[in-house]
């Protein structure tokens, strides 16, 4: 699958069969967000890799809009170091979604779960340390997302996008649309 062709079907997957991912295969979701860029060449992200169930289980209560990651086969924890670059929330999105990407390729589901809540700084402390207590995670560690993985259950209908005129713009900014 090239590139595109993975940007293309890649759909959020909540749904998934009861059957583990390969450590092989794993391996590779996880060097794809390895190999991610980063601002300035700095290492601002980790990545932790769940594939226990029962943490599994934990992590899906940390906020409402999780569930899923109660029946995902791992999930990789997206860590991001503000104490080593300005540039962590961008580096540690940039890897989140080559990791997805990957996974697609794979014929791996992916969902992506928001754990930093950049407008709530109450709720984003309560939402990080529910996973840092979890899993012994540093406090300087910023929890930015947790990524649910595993073959899906079922494949979304092609997405219906809004149209690309209200979102690209050739030149010059238009405001006609
Ligand atoms: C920054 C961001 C935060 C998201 N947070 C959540 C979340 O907390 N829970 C969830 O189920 N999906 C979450 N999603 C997934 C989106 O809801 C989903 O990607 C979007 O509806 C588009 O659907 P698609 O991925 O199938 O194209 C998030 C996606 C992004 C990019």
């Amino acid at each position: 699958m090239n590139v595109l062709n993975a940007i293309q079907h890649r759909r959020e997957i909540t749904r998934f069969q009861n059957k583990k991912i390969p450590k092989e295969e794993l391996e590779k979701i996880l060097d794809a967000g390895y190999l991610a860029p980063s601002g300035n060449n700095l290492p601002s992200k980790e990545l932790l890799l769940v594939a226990n169930q029962e943490m599994l289980k934990q992590l899906s209560k940390t906020t409402p809009y999780v569930p899923w990651l109660a029946n995902a086969a791992a999930a990789i924890v997206v860590l991001g170091r503000p104490d080593i670059s300005k540039y962590w929330l961008q580096d540690t999105s940039i890897a989140s979604g080559f990791i997805w990407l990957e996974a697609v390729e794979l014929g791996v589901g992916g969902a992506f779960g928001a754990i930093y809540h950049s407008e709530d700084q109450q709720e984003s402390d309560r939402r990080e340390g529910y996973v840092r207590e979890a899993l012994n995670i540093p406090a300087d560690r910023r929890v930015v997302a947790i990524l649910g993985l595993g073959y899906p259950e079922e494949q979304p209908s092609a997405k219906k996008h809004i149209a690309r005129e209200s979102i690209i713009h050739y030149e010059t900014f238009r405001i006609d649309k």
